[in-house]
């Protein structure tokens, strides 16, 4: 039987970090065993904000290299750059002429990073969910692994599928979103009341994958809770409700084991434990990083094996688009 297709992807900006981790990365890492995987770095998405081309440039290897030493094995999975394949700028073209305005003015990460893009907010950024809907039409992908806040954006990917398929018909797989059940949502330390983010201003807000020990510990113990003391997931207390569920992902104990664990310690010992947990799992991550990220030509050959697979599947589906919608065939 052939293997269902997966495709997801991050952005170069910020800096990776946990929650990109616990919401996509996990799982693309365990989905490469049963699944056909490619796995993309999106730099077109990346300049809907202004970007350094310089620092861009360096961030796309930094980016592949984390994939890689995250676990993402390019002998099982497609890793590639979203603009060594121009099927995808091609295919938005004509997924943006079967997109209402109306779908778009919907979205509602337009309408956050157009209140943090104020002098900004070009075309790219209003358009980027139909780049995105082409990122994932292209490869016929049945799974999309990402965290919550990209949920909307795979339905409208798959409201186009639909309308395609029955404009002109049958062309696309309808993919599905695959969101974990914990983690798909990690919030900010300092301001738990909104997700963190790996473009955030402050760096307290997140742990980088790539922060020493000594970064990480600060940053968890200045994490932000609240005036109670017990170590217990409550909707109504975000700051250690975050904490509890980033401990119970990495130890995989669930929130009961940990209430019980921490029932008659405080804050500070819970945080300084969560900070050497945190520590330890990202240690392995670490040391595959800097052998990874040093070897330029290993990384230039992944890549480029990436995009050959990446071609040539995209190419299948971006022909069959052009026939479907009356283009004549180049001779
Ligand atoms: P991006 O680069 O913002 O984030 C990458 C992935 O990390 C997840 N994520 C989180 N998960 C849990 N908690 C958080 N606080 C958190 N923050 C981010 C995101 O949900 C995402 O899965 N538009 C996408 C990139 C993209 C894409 C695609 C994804 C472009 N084309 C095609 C899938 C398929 C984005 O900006 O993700």
């Amino acid at each position: 039987m052939e293997k269902k297709r997966i495709l997801s992807g991050i952005q170069p900006s910020g800096n990776l970090m946990i929650g990109n981790y616990i919401g996509a990365l996990k799982s693309w890492v365990k989905m490469q065993e049963e699944y056909d995987c490619y796995y993309v770095l999106v730099d077109m998405h990346a300049i809907t904000v202004r970007q350094d081309p310089k620092i861009l440039r360096r961030r796309c290897y930094d980016f592949i290299a984390l994939y890689i030493a995250s676990g993402i094995d390019p002998e099982k999975s497609a890793i590639f750059i979203q603009s060594h394949v121009s099927a995808h700028a091609e295919l938005a073209w004509v997924l943006n002429c079967i997109t209402y305005t109306g779908e778009l003015n919907r979205m509602t990460q337009f309408k956050e990073k157009s209140v943090k893009n104020i002098k900004n907010i070009n075309a790219g950024l209003y358009t980027y969910p139909v780049l995105m809907a082409a990122d994932i039409l292209l490869y016929q992908a049945h799974f999309v692994p990402v965290g919550h806040d990209q949920k909307q954006h795979l339905e409208l990917a798959r409201d186009l599928a639909q309308r395609f398929n029955s404009l002109y018909s049958d062309t696309f797989t309808v993919p599905k979103p695959y969101i974990p059940k914990v983690g798909a949502r990690i919030m900010s330390l300092q301001e738990p009341e909104k997700k963190m983010s790996k473009s955030d201003e402050n760096i307290n807000n997140y742990i980088a994958l790539l922060d020493e020990p000594d970064i990480i510990r600060a940053k968890i113990r200045r994490a932000v809770t609240d005036s109670n003391t017990s170590i217990e997931y409550d909707n109504n207390r975000p700051g250690i409700s975050n904490l509890i569920t980033i401990y119970s992902i990495i130890t995989e104990k669930s929130f009961d084991e940990i209430k019980d664990d921490f029932k008659n310690k405080g804050y500070k010992e819970f945080k300084d434990d969560l900070a050497e947990v945190i520590i330890e799992y990202l240690k392995p991550l670490q040391n595959n990083y800097k052998r990874i990220r040093n070897d330029k030509q290993y990384l230039e050959d992944v890549l480029k094996n990436g995009k050959e697979q990446a071609f040539r599947s995209a190419r299948k589906t971006l022909s069959k688009v052009y026939r479907k919608v009356g283009f004549i065939q180049p001779t």
